[in-house]
């Protein structure tokens, strides 16, 4: 898997300078075309957000189709925490590069964080609530409703014109920068940070640790044994 790939060594502070930059560079991108439309390619930025959205549903699932207080508190936390570090990880990876590489992209990466801001708000609201709170269930719903549009435009639109317009190198470089991010990332929702460059990498990185610490305390779905803050659920 591509987060076991990563050497510690590359694991190192995250900084402005280790944010991608604004990519110009004619190799990098190439013209667009419906032929560059093609399957999802291994390694590609387009299959790491994937599997994030997958693992984001499937701990949903398991809120909401159990009756287990325990259960769901422990699911509530992997769900928070996979939101929470994907969310940022794409306003500091993808989003960037959509806004410069796309004839659109500045309207589709702004449309992209407003949704971000409403689900970060929500999920505040979710990460506070006991499993036993009657707005437990109907709070995580709200979410998950807008959660799946913004899901799916990522997916079959966003995601697309993306990767039509990467080459494939880049793509897999995006994929790496993606996931050593999410380990600089917070883990809980903080919707008053801001969610564009370049402050959000400086507040990101002020807020993680706290988070980090508060994770040691909280339970976690026992079906996984390496898990936050050392690395999180393994897929
Ligand atoms: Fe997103
Ligand atoms: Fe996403």
């Amino acid at each position: 898997m591509l987060r076991q790939s990563l050497r510690p060594a590359r694991l190192r502070v995250l900084t402005a300078r280790s944010v991608p930059a604004p990519i110009a560079c004619a190799k990098l991108w190439r013209p667009y075309s419906d032929e560059a439309k093609t399957a999802i390619q291994p390694g590609s930025i387009s299959e790491v957000i994937h599997q994030d959205h997958r693992q984001i549903e499937k701990y949903y699932d398991k809120i909401v189709n159990s009756s287990d207080h325990d259960v769901q508190r422990r699911y509530q936390n992997a769900f928070v925490w996979e939101l929470a570090r994907h969310a940022i990880a794409e306003e500091l990876v993808v989003y960037p590069s959509i806004e410069t590489g796309l004839n659109d992209g500045r309207e589709m990466a702004d449309k992209d964080r407003a949704e971000h801001q409403v689900a970060k708000e929500q999920l505040y609201t979710f990460q506070n609530l006991e499993p036993g709170d009657r707005h437990f269930i109907p709070t995580l719903e709200a979410l998950m409703k807008d959660l799946k549009m913004h899901i799916k435009e990522e997916e079959e639109h966003d995601l697309v014109k993306l990767e039509a317009a990467l080459v494939p190198s880049r793509s897999r470089k995006l994929a790496e920068q993606f996931e050593m991010t999410k380990a600089f990332t917070p883990t809980r929702s903080h919707p008053g940070a801001p969610n564009k460059p370049p402050f959000e990498t400086a507040v990101g990185l002020l807020t993680a640790p706290l988070d980090k610490i508060r994770d040691i305390f909280r339970s976690w779905p026992e079906e996984y044994s390496a898990r936050p803050p050392s690395g999180g659920p393994s897929r």
